[in-house]
């Protein structure tokens, strides 16, 4: 693979601040070398190495940022739901009864139609920015279909999630407790091959503390490290399940008492936000600025999904979160590079600093901060993935 010397960067944005000014480490008249998909070097342009026999990429005094960590998606599924988005919008609240309609379409779905699907859905990510995508299962409900849609997802990403425990599926109706024993046993064993987390959808009409702390504690006896979908839809105990089952992260947090904003504070527990779910569900927006005000470690994702938040784009997710949530533009860019990465328990992404992998955007600015000043403006002039450029979708 031949190196690749990147020249002519307006700003680079390290996340290291041994290499930069400030949090975000960031670099005025930089340059970037990277050599076989890693990060080797990233400094001042006049003191860049001679690198010969490197392609010269010249980002002509734009911006380069490291690419985004979508740590949250649930983007294999069949069909859509916009009669349902647009019900919500003339009134109607966010149930989360709607993921039965997705559950129908999902089962009934082909292997190759689920995989086409989840193939657009991954471009359409990777041309607005996103290098590394998180993809949970929980639209199969059943074995034989969670097991698929989690080897379907592997074949796009390692960073997949059991989700067997989203909603109690339309057979079990009157029975959770029988369906989270088929959950920690029998689709447990045909999933967890194809898995590396497991995720609990611990709110109302979900699951309760006991349930989801029941089914942590049997992913973490096949070695699947815990995620827990946590105070989305009203205030409960999912940040404390998490933090008790030593999970890496708890997502949406919409609704959270004092109490869980301590455990966020001192346990190694990621708070995971999801703005574009609250935007498509006109829900409140997490206080984000409480969060960091509090030593939270705070990832941003999209939470894609057909129901409750229907996009792939990070750029969003940022300018709702600076708009809406209390987060300056450096703040949501860390979140959502670094903090995704933390989120994910990665150390090889979310940062350009040496060693890391190879993963960029050139941004269409001359600042990081264009990606909430210009918000809904497609600024992503080229994505990076391990020094490889992604081909532009057709
Ligand atoms: O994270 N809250 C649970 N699951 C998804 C929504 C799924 C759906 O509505 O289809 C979420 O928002
Ligand atoms: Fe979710």
């Amino acid at each position: 693979m031949t190196p690749v010397l990147f020249t002519g960067i307006g700003q680079l944005v390290t996340n290291d601040p041994a290499l930069g000014a400030g949090p975000l480490g960031t670099i005025d008249g930089a340059a970037l070398l990277i050599d076989a998909g890693r990060v080797a070097w990233a400094g001042p342009a006049a003191a860049a190495p001679a690198a010969a026999g490197a392609t010269i990429v010249d980002a002509g005094g734009r911006a380069v940022v490291p690419g985004f960590v979508d740590s949250h998606t649930h983007a294999v599924f069949a069909g859509e739901r916009s009669a349902e988005f647009a019900a919500r919008m003339s009134g109607r609240p966010y149930t989360a009864g709607g993921i039965a309609t997705t559950v129908a379409a999902t089962r009934r779905a082909s292997d190759g139609e689920l995989a086409a699907n989840l193939g657009r859905i991954a471009a359409e990510a990777a041309a607005s920015g996103t290098t590394t995508i998180e993809c949970k299962s929980g639209y199969g409900l059943r074995v034989e279909d969670e097991e698929r849609c989690l080897r379907l997802a592997r074949r796009v990403t390692a960073e997949t999630t059991f989700l067997g425990a989203h909603v109690v599926p339309p057979e079990y109706a009157g029975r959770a407790d029988d369906y989270v024993r088929l959950v920690c046993t029998a689709m447990l064993d045909a999933c967890a091959p194809h898995a590396r987390w497991i995720d609990v959808f611990c709110d109302r009409g979900a699951f309760d503390g006991d349930q989801a702390a029941e089914i942590l504690r049997a992913g973490g006896r096949r070695g699947l490290a815990g995620r827990v979908h946590a105070g989305q839809l009203g205030p409960g105990p999912g940040v404390r399940v998490a933090a008790e089952a030593g999970a890496a992260s708890a997502d949406h947090c919409t609704h959270l008492s004092g109490a869980d904003v301590d455990l966020l504070a001192t346990a190694p527990l990621v708070a995971t936000l999801l703005p574009a779910c609250d935007f498509s569900t006109r829900a409140p927006y997490p206080d984000a600025r409480r969060l960091l005000d509090a030593g939270v470690t705070v990832a941003l994702a999209t939470d894609c999904n057909p129901g409750s938040s229907f996009t792939t784009s990070m750029p969003l997710c940022i300018a709702l979160a600076v708009r809406e949530m209390g987060m300056t533009p450096g703040e949501a860019l860390l979140a959502a590079t670094a903090g995704g990465a933390k989120a994910l328990r990665r150390d090889d992404i979310g940062r350009l600093s040496p060693g890391t992998r190879g993963d960029l955007v050139v941004l269409d600015a001359p600042s990081y901060i264009f990606l909430a000043y210009r918000p809904g403006v497609a600024l992503v002039e080229s994505v990076w993935r391990a020094g490889e450029r992604v081909p532009n979708r057709a």
